[in-house]
């Protein structure tokens, strides 16, 4: 039997982009509002959850080890309530973290640190994607791994060795590390401290302390975080409200940008400093977006995003903004071939390991619609001529939905339509992006 052929679609330009759109909770908050709801006390109620393939892989493990999730049709709110940390139960199947790697991680600290034996699996993307970096402090605070080379899923990991908190200074740049940690030292008594070079996104610590947990930031003159953590802390449920996701409105805030005449309004859209770095290069690229109504919404600061067709010109970037719009570059990328001037993304190194290894695919798919691109180490050049590339191409998105959505946006504004050969993995984290985007007036079918 033949499998059927995947789900290929294209997008084609059309007229300016008008109207006003909310966009999907934040990714990173849901996955963090489901696991600390499923191991507290007491029900948490969620407003604003990212309902995706992503978070649906999160509620599917949390549920396995024995957390209740419900969702209200008519409030639309999410209830995580779970049986408390020391009393989740050892899962009896394979956990399928699907393609999200802020799940397997995350989970591999978690559960991993319970005094039970959990697996792991996850597809084929994820099967790539390096777990040595969280493999190396767990088994430094006693977890146990059985994993292949290199730390690939599937893997199986146990808690049932004596645990011991850690002192540790992050390799890489990466909240995820940060959070595989921390969550694993909720289950060990005494003080654990992560140390950040650089910041990265902060939403475990915010929600920890938002729980009960007793977590301090340390900030030094030099910029260096330690973060530090007590173990075994009582946790309560809570009320979270999550904000519109940045790394989402990333794709309508850019379509409209490249798009002479539009003018839409993104609403309630996080702007974290932490995950902000996309807005401050945009507009250092002569963007035209107000940030309008700031206000708080969940503990988080968010604003409505009014964005205008503008005359984009390149830029430099330097590695240091690199985490503060880690998941932004490919789309970043699609404005700097469609700006005037070279631009110039250095130091990303950790998109190689992403949902693909973004920064070639970048390269490969700008290049296959006419732009001149190239990679000089770690760097990422473009060189734009301050009007969309020629396009027609057909882009292979490598299950990555990152790629794929980037790819159709620019497809929105060249000569020739530019084809998704799949465009299934939108799913995993932006499922109605076709919806939304022609609602606003693009042409993606
Ligand atoms: C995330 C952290 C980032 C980001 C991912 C979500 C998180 O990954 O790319 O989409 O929710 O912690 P790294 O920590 O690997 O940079």
């Amino acid at each position: 039997m033949t499998a059927p052929p995947p789900p290929s679609v294209r997008a084609r330009r059309g007229p300016p982009l008008s109207g006003t759109t909310l966009v999907p909770g934040d990714k990173s908050i849901s996955h963090r509002a489901i696991m600390l709801g499923g191991i507290a006390t007491g029900p948490t109620s969620i407003k604003g959850l990212l309902e995706s393939e992503d978070i649906a892989a999160t509620m599917a493990a949390l549920k396995a080890v024995g957390a209740s999730v419900r969702h209200d049709p008519q409030t639309q709110n999410w209830t995580v309530e779970g049986p408390g940390l020391e009393n989740l139960q050892e899962s009896d199947s394979v956990l399928n973290m699907g393609n999200s790697g802020t799940s397997a991680r995350l989970l591999i600290g978690l559960l991993g640190a319970r005094p039970m034996t959990s697996f792991f699996a996850g597809d084929a993307s994820l099967q790539k994607r390096p777990m040595g970096r969280v493999i190396e402090p767990l088994t430094q605070m006693g977890l146990t791994f059985m994993a292949r080379h290199q730390g690939r899923l599937p893997l199986a990991v146990c808690g049932k060795g004596p645990l011991r908190p850690i002192n540790y200074r992050l390799p890489v740049a990466s909240a995820q590390v940060k959070s595989a940690i921390l969550l694993a030292a909720l289950s060990i008594e005494g003080t654990s401290t992560v140390i950040e070079p650089i910041p990265t996104r902060d939403p475990t610590e915010r929600m920890l302390r938002a729980f009960g947990a007793d977590i301090h930031v340390e900030k030094t003159a030099a910029g260096t975080h330690a973060i530090h953590l007590q173990g075994r802390p009582k946790l309560t449920g809570q009320k979270i409200n999550v904000p519109g996701d940045i790394s989402a409105a990333a794709f309508p805030l850019v379509a409209a940008l490249l798009s002479e005449g539009s003018a839409i309004t993104l609403q309630n859209v996080g702007i974290n400093e932490r995950r902000a770095g996309l807005i401050t290069s945009l507009l250092e690229m002569g963007g035209n977006i107000a940030l309008e109504n700031k206000r708080t919404h969940g503990g988080e600061e968010v604003a409505d995003l009014h964005v205008k067709g503008s005359k984009l010109h390149g830029i430099t970037i330097e590695k240091e903004r690199a985490p503060s719009m880690i998941d932004e570059y490919p789309i970043l990328a699609m404005a700097a071939a469609c700006a005037k001037g070279t631009s110039r993304f250095k130091g990303l190194e950790e998109l190689r390991v992403k949902e693909s290894d973004r920064l070639t695919l970048v390269a490969a798919g700008l290049r296959q619609a006419g732009v001149d691109v190239a990679i000089e180490g770690d760097d990422l050049i473009i060189h734009g001529n301050g009007m969309p590339p020629k396009g027609g191409a057909l882009i292979n998105a490598a299950l990555d939905h990152r790629i794929a959505m980037s790819f159709l946006i620019l497809g929105m504004l060249t000569d020739q339509p530019i084809t998704i050969d799949d465009a299934s993995p939108i799913a995993t984290s932006f499922p109605n992006f076709i919806p939304l985007m022609t609602k606003l007036g693009g042409n993606i079918a």
